[in-house]
């Protein structure tokens, strides 16, 4: 931090809106800011690791895991290093698969982080890495062949997706490459699905997070959005807006909410209902957010 923004506390970049807002500032007590200008080695705030097969130029399949990733459609975008056998393997034969395995089969991504499928080990990993040419054994994984491409699957992942390499961009420094890939088939075991819908089940379903190196089970669900497939409002909501009338959420507190159950035509609370269960208690977080209070 500059002396300037030691002087105005606004903890660095004054003027951007960035760490603008302090304690200093709000309450006039601490003059401490609120946040820190740190260096960390990595940026890896947590997201979902994950085991990319690819397929080496003798035909067998390499595995390595990974975190960097986004998905937006059909399109999943992964941030493969410059040096990596998974990079070259993308780009030799444009096919791949992304396994996401559960947090519980940590161990089995771990087993695949010393070793690499090039051989020789590229000079930057030398004495870290090993040379692996059989990385599903080595991880005590199975492949599963594919219904759409050549590269197989990982077969104990609850999620895989098989994807076309449809364009590989080299990252601005050099260190990467950016593949972006066409998912062409999602496979997800019946466990995580909902029955009966094309849903994934975010209940049942836990990703092994990868966050500044650690290794973590997603927590408990906080909230909702109105994008949620399943908000079902509360049995007597439902039964209320049936028979023809409307509701209002009235209030939501920890663990508890209460509706304002209306008549259809005046408008007034003919009664009020009190929601106890997680569930209801956060669908009226969600309406009450919706309607902007
Ligand atoms: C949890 C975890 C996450 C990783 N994330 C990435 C990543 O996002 N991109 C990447 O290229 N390498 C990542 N790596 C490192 C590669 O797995 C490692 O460099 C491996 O040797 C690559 O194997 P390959 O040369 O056979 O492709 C990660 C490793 C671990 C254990």
């Amino acid at each position: 931090m500059s002396e300037s923004d030691r002087a105005t506390g606004t903890g660095g970049r004054a003027g951007t809106g960035v760490g603008a807002e302090t304690r200093g500032d709000r309450n006039g007590d601490t003059g401490r800011d609120t946040h820190r200008v740190i260096e960390p080695s990595v940026l890896y705030v947590g997201t979902p690791a994950y085991l990319v097969a690819t397929r080496n130029p003798d035909g067998t399949a390499n595995l390595a895991p990974a975190s960097s990733h986004f998905a937006l459609g059909r399109t999943i975008v992964l941030g493969l290093e410059a040096g990596g056998q998974s990079l070259d393997n993308a780009r030799g034969h444009p096919e791949l698969t992304v396994n996401f395995p559960s947090a519980s089969q940590w161990r089995h991504v771990e087993r695949l982080a010393g070793v690499t499928g090039r051989d020789p080990v590229p000079p930057a990993k030398a004495g870290a890495y090993e040379f692996e040419p059989r990385k599903f054994e080595r991880a005590g994984l199975t492949p599963s062949v594919s219904d759409l491409i050549e590269v197989p699957g990982v077969a104990e992942a609850p999620l895989r997706l098989e994807a076309r390499v449809r364009r590989i961009t080299p990252s601005v420094n050099g260190e990467f490459g950016m593949v972006e890939a066409e998912v062409v088939r999602v496979h997800a075991a019946r466990e995580i699905t909902v029955a009966g819908t094309e849903h994934l089940d975010p209940e049942a379903w836990h990703p092994l997070i990868y966050a500044y190196r650690h290794f973590f089970d997603r927590g408990a669900e906080v909230g909702w959005t109105r994008k949620t497939p399943f908000p079902v409002a509360p049995a007597p909501v439902e039964r209320w807006e049936l028979a023809g009338g409307t509701w209002r959420v009235a209030e939501v507190r920890e663990g508890s909410a209460r509706v304002d159950l209306l008549r259809c035509d005046g408008g007034e609370v003919v009664e009020t209902i009190t929601l106890n269960d997680p569930r209801d208690v956060r669908w009226a977080a969600v309406k009450l957010a919706e309607d902007g209070r």
